[in-house]
């Protein structure tokens, strides 16, 4: 890994250490820049002449192309959405519900977990099981805890597979054998997945799976893409629908949707510039190599919370466990709230992390563009304000 090309490639990272990817990845300069690139074609030459169209008709197949091979799944299976929680709310609305169906997830989730499937729990009167986890629960306590939790009503197991609090990697594929056995749909949030670990649609067996383009993955905002397994394709409705989810010719008089194909949940047009800046962001990433980065976040994140829990008054929020562990590594100082540490942390070092709840703490994420120096900037900054 050529780190110095690597960061020289994304300019935030020549005046500020960058450790909030969880949140947004910064942009390397070319993705940026194909992005321009297209707006400016579409300034120059407009946006619907016929080469200018036939262009982003490819960029768009290219997206879709790159986010399956993202997920190591066929193109067929995969859409590209506009971020990760449209990607869950397809598939949650799209089911038909039964009377009684339970739904199963964690209390340290994300409000893109919770929300919609509450949501759909209110409109169809389904019970919601809330698992609840200790931060000190590990993978085999988690496994029992949701197993525990399962009943023959269960019809979906829903969690992230990075818990996007603590940093930790849940038991996913643990999680499908057993849900699998039951005929238990799993559906994961990849929010915190793509373009940091190595994801495998085909080994592993998901049933759903959702990621942005914004995050890991170093794209822009707008964009993510959704995994449905061929098997449940037919079964999710669209829950919206539109121009492009019909079958042609288009009659007034007549529905037939796209049927068995992920196009049918495209309601209506989608932003060229933005597809292109995920499809260019995810060459980015695949030019270093998934499983390097995975390799490179754990070990600057096994260094990060080594060194951090060394400080008196710090509290390491983050699994220690490599197998549990992510590059996003929480901590808290105690007595102090998170807010003004991050505050701190980027008024006297230029350092961006933020602060995460449940549990409360401020969360540095450690991509592959990160340095130790980064990290012992991050140490330091700390060690000063636990003083
Ligand atoms: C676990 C988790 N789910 C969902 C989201 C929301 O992602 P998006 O904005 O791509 O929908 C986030 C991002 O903050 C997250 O961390």
């Amino acid at each position: 890994m050529d780190l110095e090309k690597i960061r020289s490639q994304i300019p935030v990272l020549a005046h500020t250490a960058y450790m909030n990817t969880g949140w947004s990845g910064p942009p390397p300069r070319q993705v940026a820049q194909a992005m321009k690139d297209r707006i400016d074609l579409e300034l120059e030459k407009g946006p619907i002449m016929p080469e200018v169209l036939e262009a982003g008709r490819e960029i768009q197949y290219q997206a879709r192309e790159a986010a399956a091979k993202v997920f190591n799944a066929t193109v067929d299976e995969v859409l590209v959405t506009r971020n990760t929680t449209e990607g869950l709310n397809i598939v949650l609305s799209g089911l038909d519900w039964n009377q009684g169906d339970e739904i199963v997830i964690c209390d340290m989730e994300h409000g893109s977990v919770i929300a919609p499937t509450q949501l759909i729990g209110q409109r169809y009167g389904l019970p919601i099981k809330v698992v609840h986890l200790e931060m000190s629960d590990s993978s085999e306590v988690i496994l029992t805890k949701i197993e525990d939790a399962l009943t023959s009503k269960t019809r979906m197991v829903f969690i992230s597979h990075i818990l996007y609090a603590t940093g930790r990697r849940m038991p996913a594929e643990e999680l499908r054998k057993v849900t699998k056995d039951r005929g238990i749909l799993l559906m994961l949030d990849g929010a915190q997945t793509g373009g940091h670990i190595e994801l495998d649609m085909y080994r592993s067996g998901f049933d759903f799976y959702s990621i942005p383009g914004q995050k890991w993955l170093l794209g822009y905002e707008g964009s993510g893409a959704l995994f449905i397994r061929r098997e449940h394709l037919e079964r999710i409705h669209p829950a919206h629908t539109g121009g492009r989810g019909i079958a042609r010719p288009a009659d007034a008089n007549y529905f037939q949707p796209v049927s068995d194909s992920m196009e049918k949940f495209l309601g209506g047009s989608v932003s060229v510039p933005v597809q292109l800046a995920f499809l260019e962001a995810t060459k980015f990433v695949q030019a270093v190599g998934i499983k390097n980065i995975e390799e490179r976040n754990l070990t600057l994140a096994d260094s990060a919370k080594a060194k951090l829990a060394e400080i008196p008054g710090v509290t390491v929020n983050s699994p220690l466990e490599r197998s549990a562990s992510s590059g996003l590594v929480s901590f808290a100082i105690a007595g102090q709230e998170p807010e003004p540490v991050v505050e701190q942390l980027w008024a006297n070092h230029r350092l961006v992390v933020r602060q995460v709840g449940n549990p409360a703490g401020v969360r540095a994420s450690l991509h592959f563009f990160n340095t130790e120096d980064e990290v012992d900037l991050l140490v330091g900054g700390v060690r000063e304000l636990a003083r």
